[in-house]
């Protein structure tokens, strides 16, 4: 006799360009539903409508959390609206996924892990490089102490300048970009970060800087420098697709590598990588295989392994135990400390 499978239900808040993708993979699930969306945009409803259409559609996300009964809520939606959204979904006896930053002020961040737990309900945050394969051998590698001692770490996360000027600006590059080399880092390392100093570029002109280096001392010496610029320009070989729903403005480059030197051996991961070309008449790509690709309707890579993961937890089933709050509430220490030092010019001590 077959046992029924336990269905988690799932409500996800933001239906853009990431949001898609994680309804897809929810949907794909063989224990999971999409049964809520709530969206603020008219076309992305629409859109979410045609796709989903036994999910319940909502316009704002508050009134949602009120009515629905579901078990996790995913969270999409645009940075800032993440700390009051997962607040209210926590408050409303919900799990909640949400993806990164889990909030834009460190104290939100902490509220909301203290929250989860008093309430004893999961909360994740989305690092998805923590589920990417080749991340996690060289994790093991450094677990392992193939590499020694850690004497310094250099990452690099470079974005199209196309992108910065549709979405990339609506947050300091800290939270957008390299929060996912910091949380790489703690994890990696296994060390608190002890002092932080920031540098801002601002040639295009907006509120916050397109150019961001950083430098973090941890706490048994490694050494750490961080680089992002949004200004790899369009004429680029892409490798990532279908960013935005129309014509080549989907199309751009996440260029971006990791390198680790310790006492005993070295790494380097190229992030993405040019493995795959294609030549078309308009150019060269190299589509991502590693993150989100979509291969016959279906979206597959790191994102699957991290959401996938999250529904074995809620299962009661084996999971890799890859995430960690305590890692999430430092990452947002030191990109409160990022943008602190940035606008300072001053080194922040937080050791
Ligand atoms: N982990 C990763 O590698 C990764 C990659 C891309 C995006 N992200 C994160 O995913 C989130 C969404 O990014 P995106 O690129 O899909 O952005 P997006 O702008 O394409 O999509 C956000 C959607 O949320 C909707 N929205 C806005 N306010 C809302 C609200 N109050 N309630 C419900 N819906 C609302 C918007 O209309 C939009 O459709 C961001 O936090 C981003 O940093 C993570």
């Amino acid at each position: 006799m077959q046992t029924q499978m336990r269905r988690i239900s799932f409500a996800l808040v933001g239906y853009g360009r990431f949001g898609k993708h994680h309804a897809n993979i929810l949907h794909h699930h063989p224990n999971a539903v999409v049964e809520v969306i709530c969206e603020t945009d008219h076309i992305a409803l629409q859109q979410a409508r045609f796709d989903f259409p036994e999910a319940k559609i909502y316009t704002e996300p508050f009134k949602m959390l009120q009515e629905i009964n579901v078990d996790v809520v995913s969270v999409v939606s645009p940075e800032d609206t993440h700390a009051s959204i997962v607040r209210a979904a926590l408050n409303n006896g919900f799990h909640v996924f949400c993806e990164k930053p889990l909030a834009t002020q460190l104290a939100d961040a902490k509220e909301l892990v203290i929250l989860a737990r008093e309430q004893e309900l999961k909360l994740r945050v989305g690092y998805i490089l923590r589920y990417e394969p080749r991340h996690r051998v060289l994790k093991q590698h450094i677990a392992a102490d193939k590499l020694g001692e850690l004497a310094r770490i250099r990452a690099k996360r470079d974005i199209s300048r196309t992108w910065f000027e549709t979405y990339g600006y609506r947050v300091h590059s800290a939270y957008e970009t390299l929060i996912h080399d910091i949380d790489l880092i703690l994890w990696l390392s296994q060390q608190r970060c002890q002092t932080v100093s920031a540098w801002g570029g601002y040639l295009l002109g907006y509120d916050v800087p397109e150019t961001l280096i950083i430098v973090l001392e941890m706490e048994k010496g490694t050494l750490c420098t961080l680089e992002s610029s949004w200004l790899v320009p369009s004429g680029a070989p892409a490798n990532i697709f279908g960013w935005e729903d129309s014509s080549d403005a989907g199309k751009g480059v996440v260029d971006a590598s990791l390198e680790v030197v310790g006492t005993k051996g070295s790494s380097f991961l190229k992030t993405y990588e040019p493995s795959l070309t294609i030549n078309d008449a308009q150019g060269s790509y190299h589509p991502d295989l590693a993150f989100w690709p979509q291969i016959d309707g279906r979206t597959t890579g790191a994102l699957r392994e991290e959401i996938w993961d999250f529904i074995q937890e809620l299962l009661g089933e084996s999971y890799a135990q890859v995430d960690s709050l305590e890692d999430a509430i430092h990452v947002q220490e030191i990109c409160e400390a990022v943008v602190e030092s940035e606008k300072s010019g001053q080194k922040v001590n937080i050791g």
